[in-house]
């Protein structure tokens, strides 16, 4: 089998790479590299991009055409205005610019958003499903720049349910619990009904929406309070702020469940491996407040200074946030066999994982 990862670079997206190494699973890793320049990724795979350097053994002749009639069609030519194919050119991956070294591998250059450009490397790539770890996750921001949240967090991943369609292959895409509105009162269901508050969480229900639309296997998986190697996250912000200052003040008025990237790959991995498509909530098991989060990380980094719990309108922020947004992750463990470790155990095994790091 072979991945296509989509925002890979991402916490989420590092993890998975490792995952897939470690389980000897074949997989293509690309994300939206700044520089926005653009390669083929045969050639990608030729210098390295399959991490584990395993071949494609299967041939997807009927694919590659399917693929191709994708781009030709009536679709791509009335959402692009350019439908020219890019340029393929040769990645030695040391001196291209859109190929950049991670610490799990090489990354290929790829924008969910682009129609002239992702049925062709879709294409190329040649995969037997794909994970779209691409997302736009600046919650504040998205209430200005809506526009933007909505093409990755919606017709991003719209263009790849299309595809996955098309292709007859599976679809792995991300939500969050920042679809709910936090006045339940107690965790959420798969079928409790979404109201989000803000742009961002509009923006991922409606992404929810076209995926579910447009492909007949996807699955679709909201998460909640991601924390993990790949990225600045709310754990590593509370342990950079804590060697500043003696005080630190919590939201205690946002409650959801933190979640580790290490143990999500391995649940979406193995979720994959089902086939049992649908909407599912995936997160470590229990729930805390950001407060109990900050005070709980803290504690596993013996910060002497004093936390205090506060509301979250002392903090100044854009976005309308939910006050109770855990989720149950019923029917999970029913369809993989388990349930995620708690949230505390995630947690210190990830801030030991950061102490092994000297930038954290
Ligand atoms: N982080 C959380 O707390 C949280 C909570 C609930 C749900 N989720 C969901 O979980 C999933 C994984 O999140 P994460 O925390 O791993 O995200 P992340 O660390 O922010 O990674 C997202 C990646 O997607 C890339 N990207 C942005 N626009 C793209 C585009 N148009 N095409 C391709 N790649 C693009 C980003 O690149 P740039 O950095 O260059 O923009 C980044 O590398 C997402 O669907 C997210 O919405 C996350």
């Amino acid at each position: 089998m072979k991945i296509l990862i989509t925002g890979a670079n991402g916490q989420l997206g590092q993890d998975l790479q490792k995952e897939c190494k470690r389980r000897g699973i074949d997989y293509v890793a690309t994300d939206l590299l700044k520089n926005n320049l653009r390669h083929g990724a045969s050639s990608a795979q030729s210098s390295g991009f399959t991490n584990n350097q395993q071949p494609a053994t299967n041939n997807r002749t009927s694919q590659d055409k399917q693929i191709s009639s994708l781009a030709d069609s009536q679709f791509w030519q009335k959402n692009s205005s350019n439908n020219k194919q890019p340029t393929t050119n040769n990645c030695s991956c040391s001196d291209v610019p859109n190929c950049e070294p991670q610490a799990t591998g090489h990354v290929l250059h790829l924008d969910i958003t682009d129609l002239r450009t992702l049925p062709k490397i879709v294409a190329e790539t040649k995969p037997d499903a794909i994970i779209n770890c691409a997302a736009y996750n600046a919650v504040d921001k998205a209430e200005e720049d809506w526009k933007t949240a909505f093409m990755v967090n919606s017709f991003g991943p719209r263009n790849l349910a299309i595809i996955s369609e098309e292709l007859k292959i599976p679809l792995v895409h991300f939500s969050t619990d920042a679809v709910f509105d936090g006045t339940k009162g107690s965790p959420y269901m798969i079928w409790d009904t979404p109201n989000p508050l803000s742009k961002y969480g509009q923006s991922k229900l409606f992404g929810e929406r076209l995926v579910s639309q447009y492909s007949t296997r996807s699955f679709i998986v909201r998460l909640s309070w991601v924390f993990g190697m790949g990225n600045i996250n709310f754990v590593r912000k509370v342990i950079q702020w804590s060697k500043d200052t003696e005080e630190l003040k919590g939201a205690a008025d946002q409650t959801s469940c933190p979640s580790y990237t290490v143990d999500l790959s391995k649940a979406i991995l193995d979720l994959l491996h089902t086939g049992a498509y649908g909407l599912y909530h995936l997160a470590n098991s229990g729930f805390a407040s950001k407060y109990e989060l900050a005070r709980e990380t803290l504690k596993l980094v013996n910060w002497k200074g004093k936390i205090t719990p506060v509301k979250s309108s002392e903090f100044d922020s854009a976005a309308h946030r939910p006050e109770f947004s855990a989720m149950d992750s019923f029917p999970l463990k029913e369809t993989i066999g388990y349930e995620l470790p708690h949230w505390k155990d995630a947690l210190a095994r990830f801030v030991k994982e950061l102490a092994k790091t000297t930038d954290n």
